[in-house]
């Protein structure tokens, strides 16, 4: 099958590539890198022509709620539309576990693309997923200042971003679901340890600060709002075990 993946670059998006080549399939990656720019609307219509899902991982930096719903609102409209001429019967969608009680900054933005993918009439699949372990190094990226690291305080079942983008993969090559059961991890983690952690196994010394982060997401992020469900599916990778994956990795 020949699957689109919009975010196809990104932390999820690239196992979701590789998962549907692994399997024989055609992934076709929308993103700016690829002259694919879905909040203008450049290059969606060509691209996605012929495809017979599309698979939506993209992602804003903001934390701030009216940017983040403009982005995501945006984004799914275009491809939306543009499926919509193109005759394309399903769309995946990937939300976050607990977004929608915890609904602001970012969050926000998360809950304003499950609801307008919801509202449409043609096949969708919605998949909430906890944080990927990636997230850590994710914050060791964007939170960090000088000889300062923030580290959300969270309390989070982490997984493998490789195994959300093996379940996307699957997700789009059947039929159509609505919302899915969520997809965890198999452990609870703090937020806190696991940045620890990383900066550690990297060699990274930094003064790490315990933040927490504002509003109802801060709230819902700290009071195991994010945290899965009973009916959860559960990935098998733990937190640990993907960070001794990388070391191994980088040694290589
Ligand atoms: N990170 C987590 O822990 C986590 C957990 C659960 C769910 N999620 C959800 O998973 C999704 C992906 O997250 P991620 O962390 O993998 O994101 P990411 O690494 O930040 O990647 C974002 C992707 O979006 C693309 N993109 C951004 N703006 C674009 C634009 N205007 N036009 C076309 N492409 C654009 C980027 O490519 P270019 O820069 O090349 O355009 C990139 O491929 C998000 O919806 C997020 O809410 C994330």
């Amino acid at each position: 099958m020949r699957i689109a993946v919009a975010g196809g670059t990104g932390t999820v998006g690239q196992h979701v590539v590789a998962s549907l080549n692994a399997g024989g399939h055609e992934a076709v990656s929308l993103s700016r890198a690829s002259g694919v720019d879905l909040v203008s609307g450049t290059g969606i219509d060509e691209a996605i022509r012929g495809v017979d899902a599309v698979i939506d991982v993209t992602s804003t930096s903001s934390q701030s709620a009216k940017t983040s719903i403009e982005f995501f609102e945006t984004v799914t409209r275009n491809l939306l539309s543009a499926e919509k001429l193109a005759g394309v019967p399903h769309h995946v969608a990937l939300s976050i576990v607990g977004a929608a009680k915890a609904d602001s900054g970012y969050y926000a933005g998360k809950v304003a693309q499950e609801h307008l993918v919801m509202a449409q009439p043609a096949g969708w699949t919605i998949l909430r997923a906890t944080q990927f372990h990636e997230f850590a190094a994710q914050m060791a990226t964007s939170a960090a200042f000088g000889p300062l690291q923030l580290a959300p305080i969270a309390r989070t079942q982490p997984i493998a971003a490789a195994e959300v983008g093996g379940a996307l993969a699957e997700i789009a090559l059947g039929e159509p679901r609505g919302l899915d059961k969520d997809l965890a991890g198999p452990r609870e983690e703090k937020m806190t340890r696991m940045v620890r952690a990383y900066l550690a196994a990297h060699g990274l010394r930094r003064l790490v600060v315990d933040f927490p982060m504002p509003g109802a997401m801060g709230r819902g992020m700290r009071d195991g709002s994010i945290l899965p469900g009973p009916d959860a599916r559960l990935g098998t990778q733990t937190f640990d075990e993907w960070l001794a994956e990388q070391r191994v990795a980088a040694r290589a």
